[in-house]
């Protein structure tokens, strides 16, 4: 079977998972509007192309926290890559490593912080955290990230509780015996708890609040990156709380029911933002073209959660790789169809002297 865009990925993914593993990528919590809604919000934007404007040379590259990646899509942070794939989170380091790009490893990886640096030792990593209960827990897995060379901190503060997601509840989802959240291996004892995704309920701190930023910059040298915001009331407190970056986002629909649409949150936060700090978006981004709108409307770079993991369930490393590949083709073609400049990104001067914004997608 020909792969030729990231659907092809999704549709092998459904017809070979375990239909409970499969439940649970695809989850969105309750009745899944805000996560089909990601998808829908990037098909209402509409693109403004200039024409006859030499597009025979085009550059993808850009900088992420000052570092270098060959295109604007990185790996968003999804736990359990194992359920797809043997090799795990291992596979999809590789195949980040070898295209260049960035990959947020999650806390809930079936493979060690340290199995990844392993397999792919020169890749480009930041590193996903959770605030626990036992704020030692937490500050245990930032010297050990530090250590191996994780390069950023992406703390997801849209999980004080795990939203409802009905299939894993008739599912009685739970990770196979075979696999475990590595990172935390010999943690936690044996405890009559009930488990919730690989860890006992109730680790995860509810009462988590901007204050906990001040701690988390005072036992790290790490930029900090806050990935769940959606209001520019919420954008601003970032920016006062001394953050590096935002990710913009609602966790794939998985958290909140009836938030926005990542791509419509995205418009009110660069716009208050003002290119203090860096700001990416993930959620529904399918095509090229998808990546273009973001970039177009401010993002800096966009991260892509399910794609990857169907990029795994489809053959590992090679399966991510080309996922990755897929997008960067498509979002080269757009830009040169649109004629987007990455140069211009941030309302820089074209090379004429115009000024770009009059080529920003418009949203309908
Ligand atoms: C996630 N997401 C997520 N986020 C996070 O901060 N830590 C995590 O462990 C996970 N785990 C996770 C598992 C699965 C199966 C999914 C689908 C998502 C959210 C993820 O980082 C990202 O926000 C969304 O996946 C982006 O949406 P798309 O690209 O999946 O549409
Ligand atoms: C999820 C949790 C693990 O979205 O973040 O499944």
């Amino acid at each position: 079977m020909a792969m030729v865009c990231l659907t092809d990925f999704e549709e092998y993914a459904k017809e070979h998972l375990s239909k409970a593993t499969w439940d649970y990528y695809a989850a969105g919590a309750d009745e899944c509007c805000t996560r089909d809604d990601n998808l829908l919000a990037y098909k209402r934007i509409r693109l403004r192309p200039r024409v006859l404007r030499d597009v025979s040379v085009s550059d993808t590259r850009t900088t992420v926290q000052g570092t270098e990646i060959s295109f604007p899509v990185g790996i968003a942070p999804t736990a359990f890559h194992c359920l797809a794939w043997q090799e795990g989170e291992m596979a999809t380091a590789r195949a980040t490593e070898a295209l260049n790009t960035c990959y947020i490893t999650s806390t809930y990886s079936t493979c060690s912080v340290e199995e990844i640096v392993a397999a792919a030792p020169n890749g480009y990593r930041w590193f996903q955290l959770y605030m626990y209960r036992d704020r030692k827990l937490s500050e245990q897995l930032v010297h050990r990230v530090e250590a191996l060379g994780y390069k950023a901190l992406v703390l997801t503060v849209d999980v004080p509780y795990t939203g409802k997601r009905r299939n894993d509840i008739r599912n009685q989802f739970r990770l196979p015996p075979h696999l475990k959240v590595k990172n935390f291996e010999g943690v936690f004892q044996e405890t009559s708890v009930p488990e919730e995704y690989g860890i006992p309920a109730n680790t995860l701190d509810p009462s988590i609040s901007w204050k906990d930023i001040y701690w988390l910059q005072s036992i790290t040298h790490l930029p900090i990156i806050v990935k769940g915001i959606l209001t520019k009331e919420d954008a601003e407190l970032a920016v006062k709380h001394g953050v590096q970056g935002i990710i913009v986002s609602n966790h794939g629909g998985r958290q909140l029911d009836g938030g926005p649409a990542s791509i419509d949150a995205l418009v009110e936060i660069v716009d208050v933002v003002a290119g203090r700090i860096e700001i990416y978006v993930d959620g529904g981004i399918r095509t090229g073209s998808d990546v273009l709108k973001a970039l177009a409307l401010g993002a800096k770079c966009v991260f892509i959660g399910r794609p990857a993991v169907w990029g795994l369930a489809y053959k590992g490393e090679e399966g991510v790789r080309e996922v990755l590949q897929i997008l960067n083709d498509e979002f080269r073609l757009s830009m040169a169809l649109a004629d987007f400049d990455m140069a211009a990104q941030g309302g820089l001067q074209d090379d004429d002297g115009t000024n770009l914004e009059g080529f920003w997608p418009e949203l309908n």
